[in-house]
């Protein structure tokens, strides 16, 4: 089987050389720094994605390229993240979720205010923190911002204000969908399933030479913190006290072992009663000691 696709692979014509060897190092090096584990039916695809870079480079083979990436710095070897990573995603996707969420925000252990008149000496101190008092979501794996905009406005709506208690730390290991996120900026047709009045009450329509394109209200951007996070990597850096996690539509690419150890990290940032949201395929019975199920593909903590 191998030595057939390796033929098979060699006798196509392709502008750069491209063998069977050479994928399979492509395999192993992405299984190590990102936990994507590809099958061997994505051999095309990771010709057609990493052709780009050996033009970049002006290279004439894979080999070549996959020497210069084991000797090269980060910044091509985040480059080979970008280009392997499969970004798909839309507002509201997994609608079902949503209205889930917005109960939940309505419902679960709100920001405990502080009486700033308790204490005049830290009067300066507790107005801080008082400010800081919000509801935490961690949206990671957040692609190019779909998913933690929609995340925002069911936060919006939640709270019927522009300004709800709320802050969303939106991750993703793709520093190219990062930047997108951050611009908010979308084409028409992203948004094309959108009702009218989410459309007009959370974006900005283009004019002249923008046309065409939609840009999400400040107020709606003010409620995220985008930021690179390899969810592979040990230490996340990140405090716990989350009402909701979602993790959607990424252990798809990870096998059972990465999984799991992905879930157990989990487990200590949720706040009490918080949730998980996975995709609609990613299961978590194997990790049933740490997660149970709620409702459809929404998780909550089995035991601490
Ligand atoms: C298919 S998109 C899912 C986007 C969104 N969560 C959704 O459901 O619409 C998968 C995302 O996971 C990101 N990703 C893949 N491996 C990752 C890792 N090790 N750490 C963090 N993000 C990763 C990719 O960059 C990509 O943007």
């Amino acid at each position: 089987m191998l030595a057939a696709q390796t033929k098979q692979s060699e006798n196509i014509s392709r502008e750069y050389t491209y063998t069977q060897a050479d994928f399979e190092k492509v395999k192993k090096m992405i299984y190590a720094s990102t936990g994507i584990s590809l099958s061997d039916s994505k051999m095309n695809m990771v010709y057609s994605r990493l052709a780009r870079r050996l033009r970049v480079h002006s290279l004439k083979s894979f080999k070549e390229y996959l020497n210069l990436l084991e000797n090269a710095g980060s910044a091509e070897q985040q480059e080979f993240v970008n280009a392997l990573t499969t970004n798909l995603t839309a507002f509201f996707r997994e609608n079902h979720h949503f209205p889930i969420l917005e109960q939940h925000l309505k419902t679960c252990k709100k920001p405990q205010p502080v009486n700033v008149n308790d204490s005049p000496d830290l009067k300066d101190y507790l107005e801080k923190r008082r400010n800081q008092q919000k509801i935490h979501i961690w949206c990671n794996a957040s692609s190019t911002g779909e998913e933690p905009y929609s995340i925002a406005i069911t936060a919006i709506r939640a709270f019927n204000s522009m300004t709800p208690p709320v802050h969303i730390l939106a991750t993703d290991i793709d520093t190219q969908v990062l930047q997108k996120a951050r611009e908010g900026v979308y084409s028409l047709d992203r948004v094309e399933k959108l009702p009218q009045n989410v459309l007009k009450e959370f974006f900005y329509k283009g004019k002249g030479k923008n046309e065409g394109l939609v840009r999400v209200r400040d107020e709606v951007r003010e409620l995220i913190t985008f930021r690179r996070l390899n969810l592979l990597d040990d230490n996340w850096l990140i405090r716990g006290d989350f009402q909701a996690i979602f993790c959607r539509n990424v252990m798809i690419y990870f096998d059972k072992e990465t999984q799991y150890k992905m879930l157990k990290k989990f487990v200590p940032l949720l706040d009490d009663g918080g949730l998980l949201f996975a995709g609609h395929s990613e299961s978590l019975q194997h990790a049933a000691d740490l997660f149970k199920l709620r409702s459809n593909t929404v998780y909550e903590v089995a035991k601490k």
